[in-house]
């Protein structure tokens, strides 16, 4: 395979990770207890205390970026290790961990790019309600203020919330929603309280570091339809609007999308609007959106009453709406080892169909592919499944910006291996390997997979290969 398009030189090559996932000393230095840090994992999958001990070993990390060639560095900040108890008192030694590693980034000429809010809520406000409690909203502004004051002179971009549509959509399977909120209704109250959190974020940005670009960060799938009847056209366009577009149309447009809110009053979902909240909506402007892209859904017209997400707490949310769509598998598209579909050109359909709505830069935030990578004797690992998947996904993503989409990066999921959101270290998705797994922490040494040396040469041949 050839991919003769050469990026701009600017072009920001990076990878990306978040803090719960690799950071570990979940209690060092003050840190307080997130909802990752309480809630009960899945069976014979690591918790997340130590993951891959970036906290201590980032110097060694940074380093290994800088060897491949890393132009970029998106990570996020534990909102717990800057305000252990989500607002009050700060902590100086968490707000001085992160001026060391946005220092380190520097000294290596890798730009960092700051995800503020990536699924770690403090316990403490979840205690008091998380999401549910519109004093959530403030904690995060004061969060948001100390971020932007420490930070706002070192960090050009900061993604505000990570993939807010998957923690309303999936919350208890990635463990955001703990014992607080089961109810569709609730949910869709926080998505509303999430909104103006990062408006408020967006805005104060702008305020306190005029020199930073923020913007949101969600995971957007679009959806095929499963034939061509005109009734699974309308099946995909209600799956997009209630997954993605009734996320999007709130950040960039400040304003409800008609065909979700159909959706949310249909169900009884609706949430309560105070005053003034969609003028507030309204005047946060982000300057990019970050995308996260894994996959795409296909679907079908649904009128099947049994066929719904119905009650909360099902793994299987959200994957059918009576009366809106049933999603089904898509014939044309191979899997990971993990049931996860892969689609290249839905990719590209992505970018297109995102630039097309928002008119804003892209910013790729993630795109990878988890898989069991082997250590062998000699030290290597070879993952070519991986080095594959992004051949095919890189190869997309140059003829998405051909076509005319202005993309600033692509920071692929993830840098190093850390633990997934629900299925462990088996589950690796880095260029760098980690010497554990799931029971044994072992050594924790650092391994340079295929992976690692063939996006040096891709980033050094400014994405051709
Ligand atoms: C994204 C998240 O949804 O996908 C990451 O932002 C996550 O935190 C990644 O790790 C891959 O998902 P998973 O469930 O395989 O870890």
């Amino acid at each position: 395979m050839k991919q003769n398009f050469k990026f701009d030189k600017d072009f920001l090559w990076g990878a990306s990770t978040s803090a719960y996932q690799i950071e570990g000393a979940w209690d060092f230095d003050n840190k307080g207890k997130s909802v990752q840090d309480v809630k009960e994992v899945f069976e014979n999958t690591s918790d997340f205390k130590v993951c891959v001990d970036h906290y201590n070993r980032y110097k060694e990390d940074i380093k290994l970026f800088s060897e491949m060639g890393l132009k970029a560095y998106r990570f996020s900040i534990a909102w717990t290790r800057i305000l252990p108890n989500g607002k009050g008192k700060s902590n100086k030694k968490g707000i001085d961990f992160y001026h060391r590693l946005i220092d380190e980034c520097l000294k290596y000429d890798i730009i960092p790019i700051a995800t503020m809010f990536h699924f770690d809520l403090p316990y403490a406000l979840e205690k008091e309600g998380g999401w549910s409690n519109p004093a959530t909203i403030d904690a995060f502004e004061e969060f948001s203020r100390i971020v932007f004051s420490e930070y706002g002179e070192k960090v050009p971009y900061f993604l505000s919330i990570n993939e807010q549509n998957v923690m309303i959509l999936h919350g208890n399977v990635i463990g955001t929603s703990l014992e607080q909120e089961k109810q569709w209704k609730g949910l869709y109250q926080q998505n509303h309280y999430m909104q103006i959190a990062q408006a408020k974020a967006t805005i104060l940005c702008h305020e306190l570091a005029p020199n930073a670009k923020i913007g949101p960060a969600p995971n957007i799938s679009p959806a095929y339809p499963k034939s061509c009847s005109p009734e699974d056209y309308l099946a995909a366009m209600n799956a997009t609007a209630i997954r993605n577009w009734l996320y999007l149309d709130l950040s960039v447009y400040g304003q409800y999308n008609f065909q979700a809110w159909n959706y949310l009053k249909d169900r009884d979902y609706l949430p309560h609007i105070e005053d003034g909240d969609m003028e507030l909506l309204k005047q946060a402007k982000p300057d990019f959106i970050a995308v996260n892209y894994y996959n795409t859904m296909t679907v079908e017209e649904n009128t099947n009453k049994e066929e719904s997400s119905g009650e909360y707490g099902d793994q299987q949310i959200a994957m059918a709406e009576e009366g809106y769509y049933r999603q089904v598998n898509n014939p044309y598209l191979k899997e990971t080892d993990f049931g996860w579909e892969i689609d290249p050109v839905g990719f590209r359909v992505t970018l297109r169909e995102v630039y097309d709505r928002y008119k804003l830069p892209l910013l790729i935030s993630e795109n990878g592919i988890g898989t069991y990578d082997k250590l062998e004797e000699d030290g290597t690992i070879h993952d070519e499944e991986r080095i594959f998947y992004y051949e095919q996904h890189i190869a997309q993503l140059a003829k998405a910006v051909e076509d005319g989409v202005p993309v600033i990066g692509y920071c692929p999921w993830s840098a190093i291996d850390l633990i997934s959101t629900h299925q462990g270290i088996r589950k690796r998705y880095g260029f760098v390997y980690v010497n554990r797994s799931d029971e044994e922490l072992s050594d924790l040494k650092r391994y340079k997979k295929d992976s690692f040396y063939w996006y040096k040469e891709l980033i050094k041949n400014r994405g051709t290969f």
